[in-house]
């Protein structure tokens, strides 16, 4: 338990206490007290204000303080790990810093990947959907934000204690993959990726952006589009067979792309095989009376009593749309692996259709229908004008990535860093994924963001690269150190009480708390500025306490057992937001 837990669960005791003394019937319990860092630091680590207590123990704050202070103050074990004070309605703990020292140390050294670890999500399934690409032209930057939401996501869940499953569903039929594929048949030539040297995914977009071209000239193409889905809904063998040369293509480009930026799924869907799947459910659905039909033979739901609109679920022609497929999807998902909670990391264009998915499950009965979450997330783009893409507007992901890792490598070898760094081409492309990601992730999902290349690439400023090299810096004084007498010493973590070192000692002592957090409020940006905030924090111990050359040797060790603590949780919450970690940079 953490250490602000940890006194709110004495306190309320404390009260209690008083309260009884008081011949007041009180059951206060710790969720009722309030906990806040006092506004200085003389005042103490901790505070606890009095005020919502007046009315039970009708007395002034002040009087309730200095009687629970008086309670606090009779409990040795308490005593040990802090002195509480009342200060007018507040009680004020100033914590014992060796010994807290002693125990976050020991927490973190000892038991390295379990710190950090709330498990408050243990025995939790959960699913997690995201990507879902559609393949008829490759991945942007959108695609780069819920990536990266979602993979970050996931593992903040899973190191929560969740079971998570991480899966995409990859829309490969419709009319607008047929576009890409008619473009192909009629101007293909028979070329293929390998024959022009161009990544699988980014050949099909080009034929994406012909079809574009024709469409402009006249209805035709827009009709043979159409005509080209019927054929392949009738099971056409020569249309199926391009289908599925050009859906080869588009999908293992995504992955490739998926495996440079370290995203990966549990198991993939398809649309053309789930497509059919919501139809039935509907049928049911219409039996049970909770959809109706029109004179027409559509089946539509009314959902104006629920503030939204009338929707339709199978069109005159029986054929279905975009949210019977998504009941469908829903449902064999729970079927093939029993989740608790559903998360579809989805756009925040597409509000509105989860709002009617989640209603209509919950309608037709489904239980698990109330844990279904839309992490919803905003609009990226770059600043006008920072880098043209194929298409004009759209940022191709893998364009982005190689100009942030040029730029990376433009910067090492500006800094003349080549021969310290030893791979440079491999360094710039995880200082590429450290600036991309960060940049992404510490924006709140639902706000809409512009992504700045030299901004995110920035190595002094809050940034990813910043991060990394503070992780590079800590390795390779660890280096310089192994070996030494101070590396092997005994630690006596009770050294450890400048203010620079306690300020340290509380960050990491925040950790757990900031990754539960993250889960709950389904949000990393509360880790990457958790992470930037332990950054700066041994920016300044690394400037106010030597290390190395410590006045003693005693002091020496403990400053690198503090190092190490600092470096264990720094590589732990790195991963969780998807940045590669550096010993060199
Ligand atoms: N492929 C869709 C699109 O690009 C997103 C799919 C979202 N997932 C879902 N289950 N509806 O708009």
């Amino acid at each position: 338990m953490n250490v602000k837990d940890s006194w709110k669960i004495r306190v309320a005791d404390a009260l209690n206490r008083a309260a009884a003394e008081a011949g007041i019937e009180a059951n206060i319990q710790a969720s009722d007290i309030i906990a806040e860092i006092p506004p200085m630091p003389e005042l103490g680590d901790l505070g606890f204000p009095m005020f919502s207590f007046a009315k039970l123990f009708k007395k002034a704050p002040p009087l309730i303080a200095a009687s629970v202070a008086e309670k606090l103050l009779s409990n040795p074990e308490a005593q040990k790990i802090g002195t509480p004070a009342a200060q007018g309605p507040y009680i004020n703990v100033r914590l014992n810093r060796k010994e807290i020292a002693a125990q976050i140390l020991d927490a973190v050294l000892n038991e390295k990947t379990r710190y950090g670890r709330p498990g408050n999500m243990d025995n939790t399934r959960i699913m997690v959907e995201f990507s879902s690409p559609n393949t008829n032209k490759p991945l942007h930057l959108g695609h780069l934000r819920n990536d990266v939401l979602g993979e970050s996501i996931s593992r903040i869940l899973a190191a929560c204690g969740a079971e998570v499953r991480k899966v995409c569903i990859i829309n490969d039929r419709g009319v607008h993959i047929c576009k890409s594929m008619l473009a192909y048949k009629e101007y293909g030539e028979g070329k293929t990726p390998e024959s022009e040297q161009i990544k699988s995914d980014h050949f099909v977009g080009k034929w994406y952006v012909k079809f574009n071209e024709m469409s402009k000239a006249g209805p035709a193409a827009d009709e043979r589009a159409q005509e080209m889905l019927r054929e392949w809904e009738a099971g056409d063998a020569e249309t199926v067979a391009l289908w599925k040369k050009m859906n080869g293509w588009a999908v293992n480009g995504m992955k490739e792309t998926y495996e440079r930026t370290g995203i990966s799924f549990d198991q993939y869907y398809y649309e053309s095989q789930t497509y059919l799947e919501g139809k039935d459910e509907v049928l049911k659905g219409l039996e049970k009376g909770i959809f109706y039909k029109e004179e027409d033979g559509a089946v539509w739901i009314d959902l104006t009593e629920e503030k939204l609109d009338k929707k339709v679920l199978l069109r005159k022609d029986g054929t279905s749309l975009y949210v019977t497929q998504d009941i469908g999807t829903a449902i064999s998902r729970h079927r093939d692996w029993e989740f608790d909670r559903l998360v579809y990391v989805v756009g925040s264009e597409q509000n509105y259709h989860f709002q009617v998915l989640f209603t209509i499950l919950k309608k037709l009965g489904f239980e698990w229908a109330k844990n279904l979450y839309h992490l919803s997330y905003g609009m990226v783009n770059l600043p006008h004008g920072k880098m043209k893409s194929r298409e004009g507007t759209v940022v191709d992901a893998d364009d982005l990535l190689d100009n942030l890792a040029e730029m990376a490598l433009a910067e090492i070898r500006e800094k003349d860093r080549e021969e310290a760094v030893g791979d440079s081409a491999g360094v710039s492309e995880k200082i590429a994924l450290g600036a991309l990601h960060y940049y992404l992730l510490s924006v709140d999902p639902v706000k809409d963001m512009l992504f700045n290349p030299e901004e995110s690439l920035s190595f002094n400023g809050n940034t990813g690269p910043y991060l990394q090299y503070m992780g590079a810096r800590i390795s390779s004084m660890l280096r310089k150190a192994d070996g030494t007498a101070a590396s092997n010493g005994t630690i006596k973590p009770e050294l450890l009480t400048e203010d620079a070192e306690w300020e340290l000692i509380k960050t990491i002592e925040a950790y757990p708390d900031a990754v539960a957090n993250a889960a709950a409020k389904m949000n990393p940006s509360f880790l990457t500025a958790y992470l930037y905030e332990l950054s700066k924090g041994f920016s300044r111990f690394y400037h106010d306490c030597p290390i190395l050359n410590a006045p003693e040797e005693n002091l020496a060790a403990a400053r690198l057992a503090l190092s190490k603590a600092v470096l264990v949780i720094l590589k732990d919450a790195l991963n969780l937001v998807c940045i590669p970690f550096l010993e060199a940079m």
